[in-house]
């Protein structure tokens, strides 16, 4: 007999929607085939505790007991795969106040460590889980900042699978509309991996590959002849800070992984030796995609410029910029002004005043009648 597949139905939640989700879930708890699935039900308190029994929900639409019920969280050990009880002793327990992600890519800046962060209620340095995420995926951003108004570099994507079934269609797209050469890239990722820069068909076919390795979603743009590649810093929320435009001159054909961190080649050139209109609208253009995103706490934004034609381009915002004292991202502020010690203190004031705006919100709504209850 194949094993029964075990789900946990997650409900309830810090949410105004509270009521809502309980309903929801009883419905979905009812309706899976006991046959096929063993129900976890797990449930959400108004205040975020974790509890689950049998009986959960009847807990949460009561809203008797619900301190006798054992706690239970969700770890984020990847090895655990599964909710554990916490035994009235906690063995050790340190308070944080404010948690400093310095973590790239993947599970960490792109908004799933955010959300672990909200869900603990716990104030945390840089953007939240949507511009996170929104920020880590190449695609999607470009379409937020060429909403709006800001200079972006064409573009076409597709699927993997899409590839596979379409190979010709594709490659002669990408011929006619992008030309060569042309860059592929993986939609999530980072520090350059898995980006080739493709100078005819053949290339392009095996670069999809490539790229395909780390995305489902795959991103090929028109390169941008001779560019230069200028990037500003910020910091803060809702009006955040734009230091001035450094530029970074790369070992290599294109800023790969080599040149970024192996071959210590690179070098950077602080403020950037650029006309000031350029610099002035790059700026501009920061403080806009930083917007567009919903970005807070900071961020490296990233432009190609054209060197004979001086275009701009946003290319990306990184919201979890390097971070060593010789990074470009404390090098930028530093030239503006801010010390790597106090932009510490800044990053930390502005989590705090981002956490503090939040804590405003309602996040419950107490309805007039208990509808939820039958
Ligand atoms: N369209 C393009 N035209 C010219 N150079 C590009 C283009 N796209 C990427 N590059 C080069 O590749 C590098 C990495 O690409 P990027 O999109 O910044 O990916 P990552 O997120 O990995 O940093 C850039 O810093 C630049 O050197
Ligand atoms: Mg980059």
């Amino acid at each position: 007999m194949k094993r029964k597949l075990k789900i946990g139905v997650l409900f309830g939640g810090r949410s105004a929607e509270h009521e809502v989700s309980l309903v929801s879930a009883t419905s979905v708890i009812n309706a899976l085939d006991k046959k096929k699935y063993d129900v976890v039900p797990i449930g959400i308190t108004l205040d975020g505790r974790w509890i689950s029994s049998s009986d959960t929900l009847e807990v949460l639409k009561s809203r008797k007991k619900i301190n006798q019920q054992p706690q239970k969280i969700l770890l984020p050990d990847p090895n655990l795969q599964g909710i554990v009880e916490i035994f009235s002793k906690i063995n050790s327990k340190e308070n944080i106040d404010v948690v400093l992600p310095v973590l790239h890519g993947t599970f960490g800046e792109d908004g799933t460590v955010q959300g672990l962060l909200e869900l603990a209620n716990i104030p945390y340095v840089g953007a939240g889980v949507l511009a996170s995420s929104v920020a880590m995926d190449k695609i999607v951003a470009r379409r937020l900042y060429k909403a709006a108004g800001i200079p972006v570099i064409p573009d076409i994507w597709f699927l993997w699978k899409e590839f596979q079934v379409n190979k010709k269609y594709f490659l002669s797209q990408v011929a006619s509309e992008l030309g060569f050469p042309c860059f592929v890239k993986p939609a999530n990722m980072g520090s350059s991996v898995g980006i080739t820069k493709a100078h005819n068909s053949s290339e392009l076919e095996g670069a999809v590959v490539l790229a395909a390795n780390y995305d489902r979603k795959i991103l090929v743009e028109k390169a941008v002849p001779n560019a230069r590649e200028i990037e500003v810093s910020l910091l803060g929320n809702d009006n955040p800070i734009v230091s001035v435009p450094g530029e970074i001159i790369s070992s290599n054909e294109f800023y790969d992984y080599d040149a970024k961190y192996v071959d210590g080649k690179s070098t950077s050139e602080i403020p950037a030796n650029i006309p000031k209109r350029i610099a002035d609208k790059i700026k501009e253009y920061a403080l806009r995609g930083y917007k567009a995103i919903d970005c807070s706490g900071m961020a490296r934004a990233d432009f190609l410029v054209g060197r004979d034609s001086n275009k701009i381009y946003l290319n990306e915002l990184n919201t979890i910029p390097g971070f060593t004292s010789i990074s470009m991202y404390p090098k930028l502020l530093e030239a503006s002004g801010i010390p790597y010690p106090k932009l510490l203190d800044m990053l930390i004031k502005v989590a705090i005043e981002r956490f503090e705006e939040k804590s405003k919100l309602k996040t419950a709504y107490r309805p007039k009648k208990d509808w939820y209850k039958n």
